[in-house]
C-alpha cells in the first residue's frame, strides 16, 4: 500500500491512501492557490479542522456531491446536519479517536478560534494525528504555539503540515519552534502566500529548519505530491 498527501494548496490537502481518498479542509472555488473546481473532487473521507470559510468553505458542495464521511467537531457535525442536510457525519471532540478505512483518526487541539461562516459557534479549532500503514501524520491546522505539542509528539510524527504565515497563525518563528517540539522526520509549511497578509519565504523557513533541527522540511508547491 502507498499513502500519498498532495497540498491542493493554502491549508487544503489531498490524500490517497490504499482505497481511500481523503480531503482535508475544502477551500477551492475562492482559494488563489489552486484551479481544482469543487465538482471534480472525488473522496469517501472529508476531515474538517475549524470552521473558518478558509478550511469549510466547498466542504457542503463536495459532501453533497460524493456523499463522503465528514468528520469533525461535534458543533460543527451538528452544524452540517441541521443547517445543509448532510447526513454522513462523525462528530468528535478533543482526545477522541475513530477508526476508519485507512487509519485512525485523532483529534487534537489548536489554538485558533471557529466561528462558522454564518456566524454560528463551531466549537473549538482542531488539528489531526492520522496514523497510517506506512506512518503518522499531523495537520495542525489554523494554530499558535502551545506547549501542548509535546503530547502530540509523543505520537511520533512522521510528517507533520504546520503553518507558517503569520497573522492569523503562528509566524516563521514559532513554527520552528512547534518543530523542536514536535520533532517530525519531514514537515511541510502551509497556510502562507494565500493573500498579502500571511506572505512568508518558505525556502528561508526550510533553510533554518535544516539548520537547527533534526527534522528535513520540505517545501511544496500547489498540487505536489510528498508520499509516506
Ligand atoms: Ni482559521
Ligand atoms: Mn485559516
Amino acid at each position: 500500500m502507498t499513502t500519498r498527501v498532495t497540498f491542493v494548496g493554502h491549508s487544503t490537502f489531498l490524500i490517497e491512501s490504499g482505497e481511500s481518498r481523503i480531503l482535508i479542509d475544502p477551500f477551492l472555488a475562492d482559494n488563489p492557490a489552486t484551479e481544482l473546481a469543487p465538482a471534480d473532487v472525488q473522496v469517501d473521507t472529508i476531515l474538517v479542522t475549524h470552521g473558518h470559510g478558509d478550511h469549510i468553505a466547498d466542504l457542503v458542495e463536495v459532501a453533497s456531491n460524493t456523499n463522503a464521511l465528514v468528520v469533525s467537531m461535534v458543533e460543527i457535525s451538528r452544524w452540517l446536519g441541521e443547517k445543509h442536510g448532510l447526513t454522513n457525519l462523525h462528530e468528535m471532540n478533543f482526545g477522541g479517536t475513530v477508526q476508519l478505512p485507512f487509519g485512525s483518526v485523532k483529534m487534537v487541539p489548536a489554538v485558533h478560534t471557529s466561528g462558522l461562516p454564518d456566524g454560528s459557534y463551531g466549537g473549538l479549532p482542531a488539528g489531526f494525528v492520522i496514523r497510517f500503514p506506512e506512518g503518522t501524520v499531523y495537520f495542525a491546522g489554523d494554530t499558535a504555539l502551545f506547549l501542548d505539542m509535546e503530547l502530540i509528539a509523543r505520537a511520533g510524527i512522521d510528517l507533520a503540515f504546520l503553518p507558517i504565515g503569520d497573522n492569523y497563525t503562528m509566524g516563521p518563528d514559532d513554527a520552528l519552534e512547534a518543530v523542536k517540539i514536535l520533532n517530525p522526520k519531514r514537515v511541510v509549511p502551509c497556510h502562507y502566500n494565500t493573500w498579502p497578509p500571511i506572505e512568508q519565504d518558505p525556502a528561508a523557513w526550510a533553510e533554518r529548519v535544516n539548520e537547527q533541527t533534526d527534522t528535513e522540511c520540505i517545501v511544496l508547491g500547489s498540487g505536489q505530491t510528498i508520499e509516506l
